[in-house]
């Protein structure tokens, strides 16, 4: 999200997402129908969560596969959160959030069995997450993402304008499972995320906390900008939802 809002407060970007339950588009359903392409975890098994926000995905993968998780973002807030929600569901001994950047990951080589990022490796572009993650990863290993794309070679400029600004590299899925097999994986699956992945879980609960914010930073220009950029993104999802969306990418390491 704060890649999208570059020129606006980092601080109160991830103030504003800190108390929602996701911060980009997804779901339960998506990140588990993901995980069934992904086979032979067990206990020992070591994933990676990149991204991660406050964790929502990553407390549904740890009720939903085997092995420890490491879950890593930028945010010092979301992680703290990420590790307050793991201790209360009782999965503190398997689940551990880190404070850290995804171009630069404080891991050893070939040390997961699974790297996941729903919503985020376009903070540092698909082509290169891929490569640089591919190095963290068992050979055999899977990766699973979910990144922006357009669904048609062609779209109105008004549409094109606003996310190339954000996601410069955005591309087809065709130019994608491309560049996943120059990096070194098996294209295993690809499917794209549902339109309730935007609109229930992404878009709609947003709405209450922008209130709040405004209430609370009444006459506040930056949080005013913030907040309409905020919901200049649902309008144009609604007014443009046939050209772009999520897809959930799975590979597996050659
Ligand atoms: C759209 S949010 C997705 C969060 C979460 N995965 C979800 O789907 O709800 C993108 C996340 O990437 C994080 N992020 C941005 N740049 C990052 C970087 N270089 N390294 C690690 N995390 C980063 C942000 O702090 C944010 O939590």
């Amino acid at each position: 999200m704060e890649d999208r809002v570059q020129a606006l407060d980092f601080a109160l970007i991830n103030e504003y997402f800190v108390e929602m339950e996701r911060q980009g588009p997804g779901s339960s359903e998506s990140t588990i129908k993901a995980l069934s392409f992904i086979g032979n975890l067990s206990n020992e098994s070591k994933i990676a969560d990149l991204g991660c926000g406050t964790g929502c995905q990553t407390m549904v993968l740890a009720k939903n596969i085997k092995g420890t998780i490491t879950a890593l973002d930028l945010f010092p807030g979301s992680i703290e959160k990420l590790n307050a929600t793991a201790s209360k569901m009782g999965l503190q001994d398997r689940v551990k959030g880190i404070v850290g950047s995804m171009d630069n990951l404080p891991f050893q080589s070939d040390e997961f069995d699974l790297i996941w990022s729903e919503g985020a490796i376009a903070n540092i572009g698909f082509e290169k997450g891929l490569n640089h993650w591919k190095g963290f990863l068992k050979k055999g290993g899977f990766f699973a993402v979910t990144y922006e794309l357009w669904f048609t070679d062609e779209r109105p400029a008004e549409i094109e304008k606003w996310w190339l600004g954000a996601v410069p590299e955005m591309n087809t899925i065709g130019h994608n499972i491309s560049i996943m097999q120059k990096a070194g994986y098996i294209p295993v699956a690809s499917f794209t995320l549902p339109e309730n992945c935007w609109i229930d879980n992404y878009f709609i609960p947003q709405k209450a906390r922008q209130e709040e914010f405004l209430k609370k930073y009444a006459e506040n220009k930056t949080v005013e900008d913030m907040i309409a950029f905020m919901r200049r993104e649902a309008d144009l999802y609604s007014k443009y939802k046939q050209y772009y969306g999520y897809v959930f990418y799975i590979g597996q390491k050659i």
